[in-house]
């Protein structure tokens, strides 16, 4: 069986969408709904609707090897994400009523999320939302850095969130974005670790910023907004996501759990980031350029190889990765 847990959530398969692609309107939603997606994760939220940057704003180099994106947010704004008539409409497709559905917040203030959160727990349809992810990791916003990299500020966050969430039944998942110095994994647990009982699970790792793709032809950026600087996703980013997922399993306290996410496209990758620790891994730029049949493929792939190797559940392999 692929059942797992996020955060004390229940999903009946441990692969799920990323927040981002196809995750911005009830008929995509309702399309991960039908498949074996775990759980409907919606796109990050502002609070209102906004369009994002101008177009081309992503490239994707080989498939899901390497996804660009500057996309900056376009969304439905969050009233529309936690909508009844929408829940409705993306959950109406599943035979499962235990799918979890959840939201996901990217304020570009403090004051925004905040705002977004006591929309939330008032909302008429609050029973059918199971988790809200924060989103500390959007490289896209011009003007405003990754909050995770600032612990300073990724901390008084924390401790206003954390508050403003104490009387709901939400629970409250952190996006990360990719760490890369020993020392900030062991900054940025230590921090997440004063939050225990507050934060149910981290979903690391968002895309790596900065980076750039160049059109030798026109020997211009591919990516038109930003300068062509963009986050990359996809295959490469895997080996990140991997030690990623390795360093927070083993700095943060076990009452957090650790969702995988980064460059996931087949059942071995699913695997191997549930070795490092992830209770659950989400898709999202394979999920992008496959479409949503990519959670059957990935879950049977996922079955077949446990079943090769005599597991029959998540718990019999996760993070059991051997010392060499
Ligand atoms: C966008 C990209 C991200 O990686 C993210 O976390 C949020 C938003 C974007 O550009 O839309």
């Amino acid at each position: 069986s692929l059942a797992t847990t996020v955060g004390g959530v229940p999903l009946t398969s441990c692969v799920y969408n990323a927040s981002g692609p196809r995750s911005g309107t009830a008929a995509a939603l309702s399309k991960v709904c039908q498949s074996r997606s775990g759980g409907v994760l919606a796109k990050s939220a502002t609070i209102l609707k906004q369009n994002g940057n101008p177009q081309p704003r992503t490239y994707h180099a080989g498939n899901s090897l390497a996804s660009f994106n500057s996309e900056g947010l376009p969304n439905n704004g969050i009233d529309y994400y936690i909508a009844a008539g929408t829940i409705e409409e993306c959950m109406a497709s599943c035979d499962d009523d235990s799918k979890p559905y959840m939201v996901s917040i990217s304020g570009k203030t403090l004051a925004d999320n905040l705002e977004m959160l006591s929309r939330i727990a008032k909302a008429p349809s609050l029973s059918k939302i199971k988790a809200v992810e924060l989103n500390l990791a959007c490289p896209n916003v011009i003007g405003k850095p990754i909050i995770a990299y600032d612990f300073e500020q990724m901390k008084s966050i924390l401790q206003e969130v954390s508050s403003a969430m104490k009387d709901t039944p939400l629970k409250l998942g952190i996006k990360l974005p990719p760490y890369f110095d020993g020392p900030h994994f062991q900054q940025a647990a230590d921090i997440l670790n004063e939050f225990d009982g507050s934060i149910a699970y981290v979903a690391s790792i968002n895309t790596l910023g900065n980076s750039l793709v160049i059109d030798p032809h026109s020997e211009a950026p591919v990516i038109s907004s930003n300068q062509g600087f963009a986050g990359l996703s996809g295959q490469a980013v895997k080996y990140t996501a991997l030690a990623n997922v390795r360093k927070l399993r083993l700095a943060l306290k076990d009452s957090i759990d650790v969702v995988g996410v980064g460059g996931v496209a087949s059942g071995r990758d699913a695997f191997e980031l549930i070795l490092c620790g992830a209770t659950a891994v989400q898709v999202g730029t394979c999920h992008w350029t496959e479409g949503p049949k990519c959670f059957d493929r990935i879950c049977q792939e996922l079955e077949e190889l446990m079943e090769s190797k005599g597991y029959q559940s998540i718990a019999d392999f996760k993070g059991k990765l051997k010392d060499w």
